[in-house]
């Protein structure tokens, strides 16, 4: 069926303005019935060339009428769909004349809800399974008969609704996909958003494209043009201050803002003392010197220190080095004149965590240290609210951002202090941990490793360790390190570096920095264990 998109309600469009790149890129809605892939659906969308938002399974209707989709995807859910409570399938989303995908717990909620057979089965079906395609329909066109899926559920589709065709089994699934052509409705049990399905992009590609009829017209570096226009309507000759703080998503933020109102904006950019190895120098030499962005430097390591000494405790240390940025931060606003407009790097992930795309002007409180007070008088320009992690670095690199900072790995906004364990952020040891950090990034660099790890960092717990160094006793420092591979942060696994890259890091940090006399390996994943020590 192809798609004859609803109209959109003209009031309701103003309020997702924000959010949504652009109006005329065709547009398909996720809704969130709680699974744990829902976001990497729309990003899947996304990366065939067509944008995609996530929104809670429960918006109202005029929301999602206001993107005028091309089509509706309802994602998977822990529920089971014939528990009292369980989150329904709304009948209105049928009748919205675009054709609807259900995954998993979408499927099982269409099966039900249009007559079909929903149970729970014996056995569930989790991780890769082999489906078996009797007849490709619409939806599995241009897949093999035989082919492996990722599967995660325990209720199972037994039979499909009346009318509805099944295309599929797997081993504990009689009904693993379904369609109805007719009416544009379809349905697969499987995920294929993971990469453990082969083939779950051409089913995606499929229901884009030969089903919903997309126009694959978007990319993230199709936002820009469209940002430097949006950002000049709001801002139109006022002036703008950004807090850089070397991480991609306030640089990029601050790239798109200058290419949109140039030297009206001001960046600055607070040297607190605790950044890693020439990183400062990096991001003034990139704003200042090469995209010739109105930069305020302020080196404020001295005043950070001082606020530190004596504070071992890891939360104080957070509270200190937060109380001080913004402090810093207001002193220089008030030094600039007539600025109303205050540039976020605020993400896609960090609107849906904050409620979903309804525009709330949260406060992003993770790189710049804690946080700017809410009653900071500024409007928020936030020109990457559309966009996932990936996206922002894909634009970064289309603006020209330098490689280090497009692909910088995150960096805690209280930097080096939280990584000197249980022990004060004193100028000696920040500068043994610099100097071993800069070991570590450089062989992980050289090894090609940078890019696959999440984080990379060292840690200098407050202890000392004997050594034996020519022919003297020594009691030296310990510096651990820490290599995680993570997609989001949530959960990681410790990375499994290769033994010569490990020993190569640790002769080096003992033969080059004096006071270190011991290198060990934290091998522990999240959970149980964080990411950073404390
Ligand atoms: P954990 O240690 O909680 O870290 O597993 C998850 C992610 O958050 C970062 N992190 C911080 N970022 N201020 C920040 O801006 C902080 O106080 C902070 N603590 C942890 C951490 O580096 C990892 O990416």
């Amino acid at each position: 069926m192809p798609s004859t998109r609803a109209p959109a309600p003209a009031a309701v469009q103003d309020e997702h303005a924000q959010t949504t790149p652009a109006a005329a890129t065709d547009e398909v809605v996720v809704l969130d019935f709680g699974g744990q892939y829902s976001q990497l659906i729309a990003r899947r969308v996304r990366e065939c060339g067509v944008f995609s938002e996530l929104l809670p399974h429960d918006v109202a209707l005029e929301e999602v009428l206001s993107r005028r989709p091309c089509g509706v995807i309802l994602s998977g859910g822990p529920a089971s769909v014939y528990e009292p409570g369980a989150p329904p399938l709304r009948r209105e989303l049928l009748e919205l004349d675009v054709p609807v995908l259900g995954i998993c717990y979408g499927m099982q909620l269409l099966a039900r809800e249009l007559g079909g057979r929903v149970e729970g089965a014996e056995v569930g079906e989790f991780g890769r399974s082999q489906l078996t395609v009797r007849q490709t329909g619409r939806l599995l066109a241009r897949t093999p008969p035989e082919q492996t899926c990722w599967m995660s559920h325990r209720d199972t589709v037994f039979e499909a609704p009346p009318g509805f065709d099944a295309l599929g089994s797997s081993t504990a699934s009689p009904v693993a996909a379904f369609e109805s052509a007719e009416r544009g409705l379809y349905g697969i049990q499987f995920h294929p958003e993971v990469v453990h399905t082969p083939y779950g992009q051409q089913v995606l590609t499929n229901f884009l494209e030969d089903i919903c009829g997309c126009e694959r017209s978007w990319s993230p570096a199709s936002v820009i043009e469209e940002q430097i226009e949006r950002i000049r309507a709001q801002v139109g000759d006022g002036r703008a201050i950004c807090g850089l703080s070397g991480g991609v998503d306030s640089s990029v933020a601050a790239l798109l803002v200058h290419r949109a109102i140039g030297d009206r904006l001001t960046c600055v950019f607070v040297d607190h003392g605790l950044m890693r190895k020439n990183e400062g120098a990096q991001v003034i030499g990139a704003f200042r010197d090469h995209f010739h962005v109105p930069l305020v430097a302020v080196a404020a390591s001295e005043r950070f220190l001082g606020r530190l000494e004596g504070v071992t405790d890891p939360e104080e240390k957070r509270k200190r080095i937060g109380a001080e940025f913004i402090r810093v931060f207001e002193e220089e606003a008030a030094k600039l004149d007539d600025v109303k407009f205050l540039v976020q790097g605020t993400l896609y992930s960090d609107v849906i965590e904050s409620g979903g795309g309804t525009g709330a002007a949260t406060i992003k409180s993770h790189h710049n240290v804690g946080g700017l007070p809410e009653d900071l008088e500024f409007e928020l320009v936030e020109p990457l609210r559309a966009l996932f992690k990936d996206e922002v670095r894909a634009v970064g690199a289309e603006l020209g951002l330098p490689e280090k900072l497009v692909w910088r790995q995150p960096f805690p906004g209280p930097g080096l202090a939280i990584r000197i364990v249980g022990g004060e952020a004193t100028r000696e040891r920040l500068e043994i941990l610099r100097e071993a950090d800069a070991i570590l990034q450089d062989e992980i660099r050289r090894a090609g490793l940078y890019r696959e790890l999440w984080q990379s960092f060292c840690v200098l717990p407050d202890i000392r360790t004997v050594g034996v160094q020519g022919d003297a006793r020594t009691y030296g420092n310990v510096i651990v390190i820490r290599a995680v591979t993570s997609d989001d942060a949530m959960t990681a696994d410790w990375a499994r570096l290769p033994y010569d890259l490990l020993e190569q890091i640790a002769s080096r940090m003992i033969n080059e920095i004096r006071p270190v006399g011991r290198v060990a390996l934290d091998i522990t994943s999240k959970p149980p264990g964080t990411i950073e020590w404390e």
